[in-house]
């Protein structure tokens, strides 16, 4: 099988660009982002209060996570429950980044993401990809972008919903976010060695799309 690794920052655009590439390509996607986010949803349905060692020992014991596609959409489901309606909420933006830190909760969707990529010729975006759970991938991609543009990219995307955020909290959790992302013990966001960087912050979409399909054969 092929496999594809985009890893990157907040707002680089790799998961719309991971679409673009996979509806090109005729690949399976998998947004690895998704598990950590129904995972966080799990923890606030279950637990509902701030994270700890002892909550999150517990967490890991009971949870079984699952993907299935479903009208060509990826869902969720973590116990057999379907959270993809709560994944994009920005409580759990923050409560993903936090519980994505424990090395446990990490080691726990390992191999659920190393076996999707064993099934299919497919690309896996997420942080840790091209470091962690696929290093032997065929190609690795690592996009950035200013923080501002990154910033106002996500504000853009989210600034119609009811409760929007103010630009200032999207670029404020967002210099969160890449903070504890980077900074993590386990699994920090960071490129592979051996990744083609792509900084975007002057490019659209279409011309990264591109400029990554030059380098796959
Ligand atoms: O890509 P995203 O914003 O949907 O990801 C949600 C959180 O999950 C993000 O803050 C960091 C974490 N994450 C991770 O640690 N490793 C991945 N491969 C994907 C996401």
């Amino acid at each position: 099988m092929i496999n594809i690794a985009i890893d990157g920052p907040v707002g680089s655009g790799k998961s719309e660009l991971a679409k673009l590439l996979s509806k090109r390509l005729g690949f399976y996607m998998l947004d690895t982002g998704a598990l950590y986010r129904g995972i966080a949803c799990y923890y606030r349905y279950k637990f509902n209060k701030p994270i700890n060692k002892d909550t999150v020992d517990k967490l890991v014991k009971e949870i079984d996570v699952d993907i299935k596609f479903i009208d060509s959409v990826q869902h969720v489901f973590v116990c057999g429950i379907d959270f993809t309606p709560n994944l994009r909420e920005e409580e759990i933006s923050m409560l993903s980044s936090e519980i994505s830190s424990f090395p446990e909760v990490r080691a726990k969707i390992l191999d659920l993401q190393q076996n999707f990529a064993k099934e299919h010729n497919c690309i896996l975006e997420g942080r840790d990809i091209g470091t962690v759970v696929l290093p032997n991938a065929e190609y690795k991609f690592y996009l950035t972008a200013d923080e501002e543009i990154r910033a106002k990219r996500r504000y853009e995307q989210i600034k119609d919903k009811p409760n929007a955020p103010t630009y200032e909290k999207v670029l404020d959790d967002l210099r969160k976010r890449d903070f504890d992302n980077r900074h993590r013990k386990v699994a920090p966001l960071k490129p592979a060695n051996d990744s083609i960087i792509i900084d975007n912050s002057n490019i659209n979409l279409e011309q990264t799309l591109e400029k990554i399909l030059t380098y796959i054969k």
